[in-house]
């Protein structure tokens, strides 16, 4: 058997602490499911087979390195590599290539650190092996692509262009995109410049396939999601409670909830939709909780009525107040008598008082 080839993991980036003013925690390290996010990639990973990961990042290595430390807990040998500046995603690629040990031939992974993916890791490594390609791409099937660059591909799998995100309806040539994982061939790793940012999307892979070198996609339409934004972070940790979204580093059993073992919950509350309650968190009698996010240390008062939400670290959230698709900010104060809907943002330690906003018509 071929031993499982080692791992670039990026989690750098103009991204990572994309949204202080409401979640405190850099986002890699938000509780997805109860742990932080980063850990169902690294566990993954592991249970594909991989045992070394360098963790590319451009400033949070004092954040990562003590929580995961060497990686051993993991069954990991984990290394830390941080730029001084961003250096874009192949960039950072490059930046670390000294740290591998794969020889020139040899398959290296890289992982985009905010997807959460059900992607046989080993199949995209076996498909790389078996076309001989230079890199191979893992592919994701979406309704829309409109947002996304596309990725299309020849009867074989083998990739034709890189666009640009589509303007015109004209120009969705396909509704495959860039999912995010990928395995080089070592030695293109080093073809990257040195020292200077660098986009994999936007010029790495696009000029390779000028150069005529061999890029395959491997299209699998298992579970994906992009978590760019706090609403898909709520969807993709209710997805890990309810085993949509595999992963072997979920504490507990799968099911409708998470309830971390220092949580108090209410005998009467009702936790539905892969909900999680973290540690030391309180939710008061009556109170319904569904598909949504109560991080550490938060109040959910009596009779709120919760979903499809994020409630930040140490948060109050008052009796019979209702949420739905919000994210409150890590110790805001959302009084009782609320009602907030549709996208709504508390920023962190912000306090709302009673009764303060409604969304319902007056009637
Ligand atoms: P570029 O391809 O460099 O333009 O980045 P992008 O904007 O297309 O990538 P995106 O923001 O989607 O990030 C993809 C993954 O790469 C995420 O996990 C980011 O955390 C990571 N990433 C993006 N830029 C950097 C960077 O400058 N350094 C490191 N270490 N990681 C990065």
């Amino acid at each position: 058997m071929n031993q499982a080839p080692e791992a670039i993991l990026l989690v750098g980036g103009k991204g990572t602490r994309l949204r202080p003013l409401t979640v405190r925690t850099p986002k890699p390290m938000v509780p997805a499911a109860g742990v932080p996010f980063l850990t169902h990639q690294l566990a993954r990973a592991r249970s594909a087979g991989v045992e070394h990961i360098v963790l590319a990042t451009s400033y949070l290595a004092e954040v990562f390195e003590p929580y995961f430390g060497d990686g051993s807990a993991l069954g990991l040998h984990l290394e830390y590599v941080t730029e001084e500046e961003p250096l874009g995603t192949g960039g950072a690629i490059r930046n670390v290539a000294s740290r591998l040990r794969s020889g020139p031939d040899d398959p290296v992974l890289v992982f985009n650190g905010d997807i959460l993916t059900g992607l046989d890791i080993g199949a995209l490594v076996d498909t790389h092996r078996a076309t001989g390609a230079d890199v191979s791409l893992h592919l994701t099937r979406v309704d829309d692509p409109r947002a996304y660059g596309l990725v299309p591909t020849d009867v074989t799998g083998r990739v034709t262009a890189f666009l640009e995100k589509p303007q015109t309806p004209q120009e969705i040539v396909t509704d495959q995109i860039n999912a995010g994982a990928y395995v080089f061939r070592r030695s293109v790793i080093d073809t990257i410049p040195d020292g200077r940012s660098v986009s994999v999307e936007r010029e790495t892979f696009p000029k390779l396939l000028r150069s005529g070198a061999h890029l395959q996609g491997m299209v699998d339409s298992t579970y994906w999601l992009d978590l760019g934004t706090p609403h898909a972070f709520v969807r993709g940790s209710a997805d890990l409670v309810l085993g949509r979204a595999p992963s072997p580093a979920v504490p507990g059993r799968r099911g409708d909830r998470l309830v971390l073992p220092s949580a108090r919950v209410a005998a009467d509350a009702k936790l539905t939709g892969g909900t999680v309650v973290g540690e030391g968190a309180v939710v008061g009698e009556g109170a319904r909780i569904d598909g949504s996010t109560v991080l550490a240390g938060a109040v959910v008062g009596a009779g709120a009525v919760i979903s499809g939400s994020l409630v930040g670290e140490g948060a109050r959230i008052g009796a019979r107040t209702v949420l739905s698709g919000v994210v409150v900010g890590d110790g805001a104060v959302v009084g009782e008598d609320n009602e907030l809907r549709d996208g709504a943002r508390v920023w962190c330690d912000a306090v709302l008082p009673a009764g303060a906003v409604r969304f319902s018509s007056d009637q």
